[in-house]
């Protein structure tokens, strides 16, 4: 059973507690994105193998190392782009698979509208990106695309998620750890996480 990792970080605590502010304005709220997008990262890498790298520092051989995994990121449109770039200046090697999927509001149900995967998988570790889990439904289908392509190592990076959102991934997934920043009370009629904060990719890009 893969795990549930909620970051008890107090500096992910304070800058979240800023991010869900509703007067906090878009270009806050992006820089907010990045700063916890880096945090998740770091707990989520915990465990990425490394191999031996030597180098010569001035004035001896030094046995160090470099990461010995090719690094994915998957963001789901929109809301995901936020938490690409962060991760690029820690990982820059990492490739960058765009998918795009949108909930239909009626349905809740995720509407798959974008997927350049390339035909052979070349990483070895995919981290989909994605501020909010909600349903589920959008993180599942990502993941099940994923496994159809071919990915064995996959983690899900978000911000804040339901725990219906949580129940539905680790059901269909349950090898894929979840990181998250904090887990909310429940979804509403409309399926928006409460408290949350809102539409995340409304609220990044200043639309809606
Ligand atoms: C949001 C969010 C997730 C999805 C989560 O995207 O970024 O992708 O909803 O909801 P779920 O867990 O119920 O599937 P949205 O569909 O609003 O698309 P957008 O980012 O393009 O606005
Ligand atoms: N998508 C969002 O952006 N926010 C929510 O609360 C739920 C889905």
């Amino acid at each position: 059973m893969a795990q549930v990792v909620i970051s008890q970080h107090p500096l992910v605590r304070h800058k979240l507690t800023l991010l869900r502010r509703a007067t906090t304005e878009p270009k806050k709220f992006r820089e907010l994105v990045r700063e916890l997008s880096q945090f998740l990262l770091y707990e989520a890498t915990l465990d990425l193998p490394l191999q031996e790298r030597i180098v010569d520092t001035p004035l001896a051989p030094y046995h160090g190392h470099r990461i010995a995994e090719r690094v994915g990121l998957v963001p789901i449109l929109r809301a995901g782009l936020g938490m690409v770039d962060p991760i690029l200046d820690l990982i820059p090697t990492a490739h960058v698979w765009h998918l795009g999927l949108y909930r239909d509001h009626a349905t809740l149900k995720p509407v798959t509208y974008y997927n350049k995967l390339p035909p052979e998988v070349d990483v070895d570790l995919c981290l989909v990106l994605d501020p909010m889990l909600a349903t589920g439904g959008s993180a599942v289908a990502a993941v099940t695309v994923l496994k159809e392509w071919g990915a064995s190592r996959i983690k899900f990076l978000g911000l804040i998620a339901a725990p219906e959102g949580v129940q539905a991934l680790h059901q269909a997934h349950p090898d894929v750890p979840i990181h998250l920043a904090a887990l909310d009370d429940c979804l509403n009629d409309h399926g928006y996480i409460v408290p949350g904060l809102g539409d995340a990719g409304d609220r990044l890009f200043g639309t809606g």
